[in-house]
């Protein structure tokens, strides 16, 4: 199934670039890499809605690698808030490359993450209200 968007839906969130020391076997970027860099970005819009300020990962619901990255690669991460429970939310978080080789921009994962506002103990509390 083709998932390639051609638009970038949330807000930017992470933004690095691609270094050798991220590779796989194949030369190209791990997948744990990118989905690290996700996690953070989605854990800035957690973060935010929390009255602590704190918020935990408990599931990735979904996750798609679309495209492969190269080193190199501009990596930005955009996320959006998509449901808010009472102390969970899910966060559609998105990575794009930029090659400067090719000045080429491409979709290359798309996920479903969710996260719960925790408080000074590390125990799940209410969203901040909207
Ligand atoms: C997150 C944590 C504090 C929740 O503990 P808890 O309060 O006993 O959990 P609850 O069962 O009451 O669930 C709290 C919320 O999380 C949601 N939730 C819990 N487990 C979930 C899962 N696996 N998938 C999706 N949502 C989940 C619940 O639906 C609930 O949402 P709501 O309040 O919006 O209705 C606890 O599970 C924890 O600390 N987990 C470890 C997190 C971690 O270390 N992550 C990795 C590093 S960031």
């Amino acid at each position: 199934m083709d998932e390639t968007k051609v638009e970038i839906d949330g807000e930017l969130v992470m933004r690095t670039i691609a270094m050798p020391a991220d590779t796989n076997s194949n030369g190209d970027i791990f997948g744990g890499w990118v989905l690290s860099q996700m996690d953070l970005g989605g854990g800035i819009i957690a973060k935010s809605n929390s009255p602590a300020g704190r918020a935990v990962t408990v599931s990735i619901d979904s996750m798609s690698f679309i495209n492969s990255i190269k080193v190199g690669d501009m990596v930005s991460c955009y996320a959006k808030l998509i449901h808010r429970g009472r102390t969970s939310m899910k966060i559609q978080i998105e990575a794009w490359t930029y090659s400067y080789t090719s000045q080429e921009t491409k979709h290359v994962t798309q996920g479903i993450f969710t996260y719960v506002a925790i408080d000074a103990d590390g125990k799940s509390c209410q969203l901040k209200p909207e």
